[in-house]
């Protein structure tokens, strides 16, 4: 009988394997692959004798959210919770950068640049859309922060918390050196710490800057990737951050080392409750907003974060499937660079079939940007009318009256974390 050992598995051996065949560690895209207490130990108890359900056909279940009035004079008002999560052009094409935008602004939500600037085929493209400040700077206007929607000073990622950026020589591309003002062809690794601020106290400084040159009108998002949520949420809203993004350890990345990707941070289900802890006891639940991301992949994950005190979520990854990423019409182009469809992770590389993760232009010109962006919106519409089906069988007239009276656990891990009841107990382990 063959026995595979469940220390060294196969994909323990390839790594040992492949380590000590390149002596480097391995780089990837996509999110953690290891299995973390997620949305998916969760349940929502639903209405019965007692709680009363909405009505499917007749009784309306809102999904809008206003987004950074706290400050800002235009706080960003959005048709769905759903925003899709900043993705640099660099690491994706400039096609897939426009799909993201049209197919957000189908649905009446809004996007996000990322690492290396704003295209105009983005701006363009999305009706609302947030204007990412990193540590590397890469691609920061001024006359760009004006032309955004809001503003969101990068912190830290989920996917590497601690960790700065990169984009290996192979994916800059003339248009991505000249935005980035890097020579073509040679890896980029950006800083992991701001140089305009290093901690909250010139962080409040820096915000006040944001502020003075877009006229206060812009709300200024926080993003943090999920490690000492509590504190990291009470020092945002303190330096005067409008709306705090939170992503979570299985939180996407164009290109982190796996180390990192699989050990740094906590689960998103972990740090929500840790973020609303911090905003209730500052008075500041639902006045300084709680965009949440990290793994979300369909209605039922965006009704429990929701639920859990979230007042919208991000997607990455899953925005990249609904594009067209890892679709089987690609099953042999991929299998060509030793991947296959369902599993490719390599978007460092910029090889992809797909034309998405790439800067290749003829590989760029495989992806059709409309045809894109209707993915998209029917995939964010599918995941709204999944989160309004659940929210009327709890007996909600708006996704944000979920709450966690809503939930229980299936796991301890999962109770624990969440703050939630085991299924069919009254016990919330810790509490
Ligand atoms: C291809 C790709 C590129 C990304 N680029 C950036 C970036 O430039 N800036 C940033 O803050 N996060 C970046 N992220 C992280 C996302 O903004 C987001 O935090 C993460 O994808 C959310 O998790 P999910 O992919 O599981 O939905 C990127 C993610 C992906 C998949």
């Amino acid at each position: 009988m063959l026995r595979e050992s469940a220390t060294f598995d196969r994909a323990v051996i390839d790594e040992i394997q492949r380590a000590a065949r390149e002596g480097m560690y391995d780089i990837r895209g996509f999110g953690a692959k290891r299995r973390v207490p997620h949305f998916d130990d969760l349940l929502f108890l639903g209405a019965s004798m007692s709680r009363y359900p909405l009505e499917g056909y007749r009784e309306r279940c809102a999904t809008d959210v206003v987004l950074g009035d706290r400050f800002a004079s235009k706080p960003l008002h959005l048709d769905i919770p759903i925003t899709i999560a900043g993705m640099s052009f660099g690491a994706l094409s400039a096609p897939a950068k426009e799909a993201l935008g049209r197919g957000a602004s189908e649905m009446g939500t809004s996007t996000t640049t990322g690492d290396g600037g704003m295209t105009p085929e983005e701006r363009g493209h999305s009706e609302t859309l947030i204007y990412q400040l990193l540590p590397s700077r890469y691609g920061m206007n001024p006359d760009d922060l004006r032309a955004a929607d809001a503003i969101e000073i990068v912190v830290g990622q989920g996917a590497k918390p601690g960790g700065g950026g990169m984009l290996l020589g192979h994916k800059i591309s003339p248009r991505v050196a000249e935005m980035r003002d890097l020579p073509e062809g040679i890896d980029q690794r950006s800083a992991c710490r701001h140089p305009d601020w290093t901690g909250p106290d010139d962080l409040e400084i820096k915000i006040g800057e944001l502020r003075e040159i877009t006229d206060w009108e812009k709300p200024i998002f926080v993003k943090v990737g999920a490690t000492r949520t509590y504190y990291d949420t009470a020092l945002a809203v303190k330096a005067g951050g409008d709306v705090i993004v939170l992503d979570g350890m299985q939180g996407g990345t164009a290109a982190t080392q796996e180390v990192f990707i699989e050990h740094v941070g906590i689960p998103i289900l972990a740090a929500i409750p840790n973020a609303v802890e911090a905003l209730q006891e500052l008075g500041m639940h639902r006045r300084v907003q709680l965009v949440v991301s990290g793994g979300i992949r369909s209605g039922a994950d965006v009704a429990k974060a929701m639920a859990l005190g979230a007042d919208a979520c991000s997607i990455g990854v899953a925005a990249l499937i609904a594009l067209g990423d890892n679709a089987p019409e690609h099953d042999k182009a991929y299998r060509e660079i030793g991947s296959a469809a369902g599993f490719y992770d390599d978007y460092q590389a910029g090889l992809d079939p797909a034309g998405i993760s790439t800067q290749d232009e003829e590989l760029a010109a495989n992806f059709d940007p409309e045809l894109g962006g209707r993915r998209l919106a029917n995939y964010l519409r599918t995941m709204t009318l999944e989160a309004q089906t659940l929210a009327r069988a709890c007996g909600k007239s708006h996704l944000h009256n979920l709450e966690p009276e809503d939930l229980v656990a299936l796991t301890v891990e999962a109770a624990a974390m969440a703050r939630v009841p085991l299924a069919g107990t009254s016990w919330i382990p810790g509490a």
